[in-house]
């Protein structure tokens, strides 16, 4: 397994380009299922989870092909409809080709995600938005079996005890754009995401309405077809390297950026002293003085995303005061407090809430990846810490962020990546 060794203390200067969102070509892939003619997705990140999400695609009937940052995808064969556990298991993304399967192919059989470092990743909305739209759905050997001779139109009401679903409006959307007649989804998930996915079905012949807000329509239609798409930049990526950049005092240009998908974590930033300005089609970050303390919530959109919360705790561990960080998403998604506080971060966990009392400093040490964005945010530690940190199991990182130790060696940083 590879780790990253860091030499901390270093300010990031100089300019990154942003990649496209992970978490909306997850989606975009698997809707290409929906289609009957080859679909074309631009700006797409090479990134493990892409890879998975291909593979598994691979194993449904969807060829797919990869050329550079262009993903051809094209429906060869409809004879497998199974995503296998040891594939869902890897990536509970995979949960999304229930609805394209279900809607284009009228079954599927499809692993139930489990839990993860995160938490326990329930679908329970997703399956009561299919059960809606006249889909059989039993559980059978910890797989989902769905079926359905031609879904229909529904009333869907997407929300549960944490907010709406990402991948569960996604899936009901897919769904309903070959069902017959009209589906409405109240409580709909309004992440950027969906737009982009929304998007593309619509690129297909699709007829959805309101994506973005919580009130969605969409009228069924008898096909799809191909299409070309470039996704939107991925705005957890370009949160996380404006946290770096905060993170050093440093000062780096983060481009492209969809300032209007960020308002949240630039207000947030902007309350720690850090410099955000509108650059071109991207933002110039920096901060040559000490963070403020800052007080967070993480909300469903257009609220603080919970995907950056690790890594503003990583920054507020060196702010001049107390900050308070509320996870209201994913109330267990604290893997990387221990592993700051061996760093020197002091850190006071009371349920999903989290008192940070900053210091001058913190201390490098080896520290062990869990998932994705606490990796990252044990990166970022390093990055500002003193002496050496190395950071274990980085196919963590992998899974989210394209060869970020280049990416941050390339703004000033000594980082690398060492293969046990
Ligand atoms: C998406 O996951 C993202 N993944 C996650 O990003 C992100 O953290 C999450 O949305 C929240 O924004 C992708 O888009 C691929 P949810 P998703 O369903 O859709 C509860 C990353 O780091 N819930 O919106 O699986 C659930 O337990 C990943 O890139 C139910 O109760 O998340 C959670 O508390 C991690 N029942 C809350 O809703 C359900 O049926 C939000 O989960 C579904 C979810």
């Amino acid at each position: 397994m590879d780790k990253f060794v860091i030499h901390g203390g270093r300010r990031l200067s100089g300019a990154v380009k942003v990649n496209g969102s992970k978490n909306a070509c997850l989606p975009i892939m698997a809707a290409a299922i929906l289609s009957e003619g080859a679909c074309s997705l631009h700006g797409v990140p090479h990134l493990a989870d892409i890879d998975t999400m291909s593979f598994m695609l691979g194993e449904l009937g969807v060829s797919v092909n990869l050329q550079g940052d262009s993903l051809g995808l094209l429906v060869e064969d409809e004879g497998c409809s199974h995503a296998r556990y040891d594939l869902v298991r890897k990536m509970r993304a995979s949960i999304c080709v229930l609805g394209p399967l279900l809607a284009k192919r009228g079954c599927a059989r499809v692993a139930m995600p489990g839990g993860c470092a995160i938490g326990p990743r329930p679908i329970d909305l997703h399956l009561r938005g299919l059960k809606a739209m006249g889909a059989e759905i039993e559980l059978h050997g910890g797989d989902i079996i769905a079926s359905s001779k031609r879904l229909r139109g529904a009333e869907v009401f997407m929300g549960g005890p944490f907010g709406s679903t990402v991948l569960g409006t996604a899936n009901i959307m897919m769904a309903a754009t070959l069902a017959v007649g009209t589906t409405v989804i109240e409580c709909a998930a309004c992440e950027p995401e969906l737009s982009d996915l929304a998007a593309f079905l619509n690129a297909m012949g699709a007829r959805v309405h309101g994506a973005g807000t919580p009130h969605v329509v969409i009228e069924g239609v008898e096909a799809l077809r191909g299409c070309e798409h470039t996704v939107i930049p991925d705005r957890i990526e370009a949160g996380t390297f404006m946290c770096a950049a905060a993170i050093t005092n440093g000062q780096v240009h983060i481009s492209p950026v969809r300032l209007d998908h960020m308002m949240a974590v630039v207000d947030r930033l902007r309350a720690m002293d850090v410099i955000v300005e509108k650059a071109g089609d991207g933002v110039e970050v920096s901060c040559a003085r000490r963070l403020a303390p800052v007080d967070a919530t993480t909300q469903p959109y257009p609220g603080f995303p919970t995907d950056l919360q690790a890594q503003l705790m990583a920054l507020v561990c060196l702010a001049d005061g107390n900050s308070v960080i509320t996870e209201k998403i994913f109330p267990d998604r604290f893997m990387h407090v221990a592993e700051l506080a061996r760093m020197g971060a002091q850190i006071h966990k009371e349920g999903p809430t989290v008192i940070v009392t900053g210091c001058k400093k913190l201390a490098g040490a080896p520290v062990m990846a869990s998932d994705l964005r606490a990796s990252a945010a044990l990166v970022l530690a390093g990055l500002a810490a003193d002496g050496e940190t190395v950071v274990n199991r980085v196919y963590h990182i992998d899974r989210g962020y394209e060869r970020i130790e280049r990416r941050f060696a390339a703004l000033g940083a000594d980082v690398s990546r060492i293969s046990d």
